[in-house]
């Protein structure tokens, strides 16, 4: 047998599409475009590539696209009072500085100074909290993502046995969350997990989130598991190539035989993050227009 593809590129261009749409009819009701302001600090050669497609992305869904970029050297003071000047600009819903910051700033003072209701990233303790209570908030953008594609391959994931590998506040926590929402049965694995293999063979749905290259082997999973990788990593060049191949945490082509549907790197988890990043600042923008959040976001 044969997995499934899921295609995620393609999920995450109709969901762009949708989101261009309704940014359209948010211009017609609100007489203004939807804005999302970026912030780079430095000149992180990832980052600045990051920076340019969520730009393109943004102007291409008919929204406003502010781009700020702080040499390298700033004070926490100067990033702190931009942050300040997002947050109170009408034209803003939402607010995006890009991480990692350079080592002298204060990621989570940085996080915590943006308004919860601008944060569509979903870090601000708020968003955490509300997510962990069950109130609407934002939601970080890579976890939002995948619980799309496995709703969308799944249906509904009530009872399902759900391993996520990985606890970072950005994927692994938030995805926990939200298969637990969706009232699946979460198990959160991590670096010191005891018998990673054996706990990886419960699941019908893995996540995997830990950045280290093809370490999920096709032994480990149940027969016609659902398999979502989030890790993106580049193995060294191999003879004749010049950069090396891009690939997940997962051992794509063992567990291609053994999974029921797998996601691709690149082309799977990776193009629903930006897709999910307009949707989230479509909807600041139509909650801080104070109108009803269309139900196709
Ligand atoms: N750096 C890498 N991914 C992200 C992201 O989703 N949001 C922010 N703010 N920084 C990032």
């Amino acid at each position: 047998m044969t997995a499934e593809r899921i295609d995620g590129k393609a999920f995450a261009a109709r969901l762009r599409e949708r989101v261009g749409e309704m940014a359209g009819q948010f211009e017609q009701w609100s007489g203004r475009k939807a804005g999302l302001a970026v912030v780079l600090v430095g000149e992180d050669p990832a980052s600045q590539v990051y920076v340019r497609s969520k730009h393109k992305a943004t102007v291409a869904a008919g929204m406003e696209s502010f781009e700020h970029r702080l040499p390298a050297d700033t004070s926490e003071t100067d990033l702190m009072a931009l942050v300040d000047q997002l947050n109170r600009d009408e034209a803003v819903d939402g607010i995006l500085v890009q991480l990692p910051l350079p080592d002298h700033l204060d990621e989570q003072a940085v996080i915590a100074a943006i308004s919860p209701n601008k944060d569509v990233d979903g870090f601000h303790v708020t968003n955490a909290g509300r997510l962990a209570v069950g109130q609407s908030g934002f939601v970080p953008c890579t976890p939002l993502g995948c619980i799309m594609l496995l709703t969308d391959r799944l249906g509904d994931l009530s009872g399902l046995e759900a391993v996520v590998i990985g606890r970072s506040n950005i994927v692994g926590k938030p995805m926990a969350q939200l298969l637990l929402d969706a009232n699946a049965t979460v198990t959160i694995a991590h670096s010191r997990t005891k018998d990673l293999p054996g706990v990886v063979k419960r699941a019908d749905i893995v996540v995997a989130a830990v950045g280290r290259a093809e370490m999920v082997k096709a032994e480990w999973l149940k027969d016609g598991a659902t398999v979502i990788d989030v890790g993106i990593n580049r193995l060294p060049p191999a003879e004749g190539e010049e950069k090396g191949r891009l690939v997940g945490d997962v051992d794509y082509s063992g567990a291609e035989s053994v999974a029921g549907a797998i996601t691709p790197v690149p082309g799977g988890v990776g193009p629903m993050t930006i897709a999910v990043l307009l949707r989230n600042t479509l909807v600041a923008a139509y909650r801080n227009a104070g109108l009803d959040v269309p139900e196709s976001l």
